[in-house]
């Protein structure tokens, strides 16, 4: 069995092909290294991966057609796992053609690569953000998702969009997975998680936006990839009861099928502060700004779906996560 990864190099794309590795799948990997971030963290978690011999790595940008198809003519491929994005959503106030690039581009490369090459299950990152300007929560898959308040959102959104037309005229079974705020080891320099504790460590000032009145569902990397394991092999049936003229947003006539993914256990920004400092034993010197553009005050992931279907159940406290967060970090740079 060929499980196609792309982002592989990245935060998501490294845990979850390590645990496919490790199961004994053959993991094929793609990823361009962009520097969004530091490269040497991608190049060491590569580092990583290539110590497997189930393990084939490619270097390239899915913006480039020619490329794909010669991966999908040279490989047999049985499962692709799309998580190769720009993410970020203050960046996209400043880069939008990345977004476009890598997120509507790139993906539309994956759909007509899994049109002409026909794989057993198409499965996709999708974000909490899609949510936008809604605020009734726990946020459901059920809900209306058309107001995003940044483009990251929108490419997100049009992903599934896109998704959804290629599985209903190509008969293409997709899952697409709402991934809310992960976190843990060799995770995302660019997330808060890791900048707190960077700064904390070294003494230097955070920054907590819209004076710390922010709560995230902050899901751990073990959570989060133990749930697309249990989808790998449950892709998406028709479903016959579907109601076109009271359409659930989350599921289709096509094989077609959307999931959060979530701790479904929202932690306000300053507890996580707090979590942080005992861990770390140093206060933060915290100073106080408004709302960013763009971004949202809560994010709570409704599970029950995921829950039915394969058992979903998050395990990770964020006690318990950032302790191996914070663990991890200071062996890596050597603290
Ligand atoms: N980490 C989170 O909290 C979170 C939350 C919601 C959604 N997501 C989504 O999950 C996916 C994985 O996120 P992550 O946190 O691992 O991010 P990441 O930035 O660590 O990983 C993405 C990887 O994709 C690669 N990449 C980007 N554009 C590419 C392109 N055009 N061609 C080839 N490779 C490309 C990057 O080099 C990177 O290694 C992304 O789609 C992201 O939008 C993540």
């Amino acid at each position: 069995m060929s499980i196609l990864v792309t982002g592989a190099a990245g935060f998501i794309g490294f845990h979850l092909s390590s645990r496919l590795l490790a199961k004994g799948y053959h993991v094929i990997g793609v990823d361009n290294l962009n520097n969004y971030y530091d490269v040497r963290l991608k190049k060491d978690r590569l580092t990583q991966l290539k110590q497997h011999n189930n393990f084939t790595f490619y270097q390239f940008d899915l913006g480039d057609y020619d490329e794909l198809k010669d991966l999908f003519k040279m490989e047999k491929i049985n499962i692709v796992i799309n998580l190769a994005a720009q993410a970020g959503v203050r960046y996209s106030l400043q880069h939008p053609h990345t977004y476009i690039h890598s997120n509507l581009v790139g993906f539309l490369n994956i759909l007509e690569a899994c049109r002409h090459h026909p794989v057993d299950h198409l499965l996709f990152a999708s974000s909490s953000s899609v949510y936008g300007a809604n605020t009734s929560v726990p946020f459901s898959t059920k809900d209306s998702v058309d107001h995003p308040v940044s483009l990251y959102a929108a490419t997100k959104k049009s992903n599934e969009l896109m998704a959804h037309t290629y599985s209903h005229l190509f008969n293409i079974p997709i899952t697409g997975l709402r991934f809310f705020t992960v976190y843990g080891p060799w995770g995302r320099p660019d997330m808060a998680y890791y900048t707190f504790t960077r700064d904390i460590l070294e003494g230097r000032t955070i920054k907590v936006f819209n004076n710390g009145d922010m709560r995230r569902d902050f899901t751990y990397i073990d959570d989060i990839v133990e749930g697309i394991i249990g989808l790998l092999d449950q892709p998406p049936a028709i479903n016959a009861g579907w109601n076109p003229s009271d359409p659930d947003p989350s599921t289709s006539k096509a094989p077609y099928k959307i999931y959060n993914i979530g701790n479904n256990n929202p932690v306000s920004l300053i507890n996580f502060i707090r979590t942080l400092e005992n861990i770390i034993g140093k206060q933060a010197n915290i100073q106080l700004y408004p709302m960013q553009l763009g971004d949202v005050k809560e994010t709570y992931a409704d599970i029950t779906d995921l829950y039915e279907a394969i058992g979903f159940k998050p395990k990770t406290s964020i006690e318990e996560g950032l302790t191996k967060f914070v663990t991890w970090y200071k062996r890596y740079y050597r603290w």
